[in-house]
């Protein structure tokens, strides 16, 4: 409950005085939040398409898709701490990652393989690439990003969303999670030499990655 005052302060900035002005904000944010929630269906059934195709053939490219919508207060408090305006406008202008999902691979080739065939897909379009596998982070953080603008169709209107899209190994998931909750806490002793160890396994991991792709082709899996 840390955060209830700050949720509130942030809360004010956002929604006008008058009650009745309050309440259509507060509708609104609803139908935008319902149309994130509706365009990660979308792509998460685009990636379950490409999986069921592909697993008739071969091993199944995508061992899990996990998706999260951004919760209000991580949304509020992060326009406010790049400066942006808290307005409704200024979530779809500014943030790209209000819809996320998360694609994991069993192997390295199939992070490029599922990349391509969505970036193929008409409707869709990227918006912006990161490939943090050929260009790791300096802390090790390994992982292919985009953003992806999905139309999504309702009653009386289309609307393009955004969805951030990270597809990563199993292991670099693995390390991930564990480095994620390493940055969140707080007392950690030796925190240098820890930072440090945890670089030195991502560069294992990578190796690993790479050699455990190298004996599936080598089998002819
Ligand atoms: P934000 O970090 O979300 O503000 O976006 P950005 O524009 O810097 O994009 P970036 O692609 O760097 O990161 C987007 C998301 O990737 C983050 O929200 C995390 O989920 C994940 N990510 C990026 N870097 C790291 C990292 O060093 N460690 C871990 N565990 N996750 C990371
Ligand atoms: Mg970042």
């Amino acid at each position: 409950m840390m955060n209830e005052n700050k949720t509130r302060e942030l809360m004010d900035v956002l929604l006008p005085e008058n009650p009745e002005e309050a309440r259509k904000v507060l509708h609104d944010y609803d139908i935008l939040m319902m149309r994130y929630d509706s365009a990660i269906r979308e792509v998460r059934t685009k990636l379950q398409i490409l999986n069921d195709e592909l697993s008739l053939t071969q091993q199944s490219p995508i061992s899990t898709i996990s998706s999260r919508r951004k919760k209000t207060f991580s949304i509020l408090e992060k326009l406010e701490r790049q400066g942006f305006p808290i307005t409704l406008e200024s979530i779809e202008k500014n943030l790209h990652d209000v819809a996320g999902i998360r694609v994991i691979c069993s192997f390295l080739d199939d992070i490029y393989n599922v990349a391509d065939m969505l970036k193929r897909q008409d409707d869709l379009k990227v918006v912006q690439i990161k490939d943090y596998i050929k260009n790791p982070k300096a802390n090790g953080y390994r992982s292919y990003h985009m953003i992806v603008e999905v139309p999504v169709f309702f009653s009386n209107e289309k609307h393009a969303m955004r969805v951030e899209v990270q597809i990563r190994t199993v292991a670099m998931d693995f390390w991930a999670t564990l480095e994620h909750q390493i940055k969140y806490k707080q007392d950690i002793p030796n925190q240098d030499a820890i930072i440090e160890e945890l670089k030195q396994c991502a560069d294992t991991i990578s190796r690993t990655d790479e050699r455990m792709m190298s004996i599936r082709e080598k089998a002819r899996i």
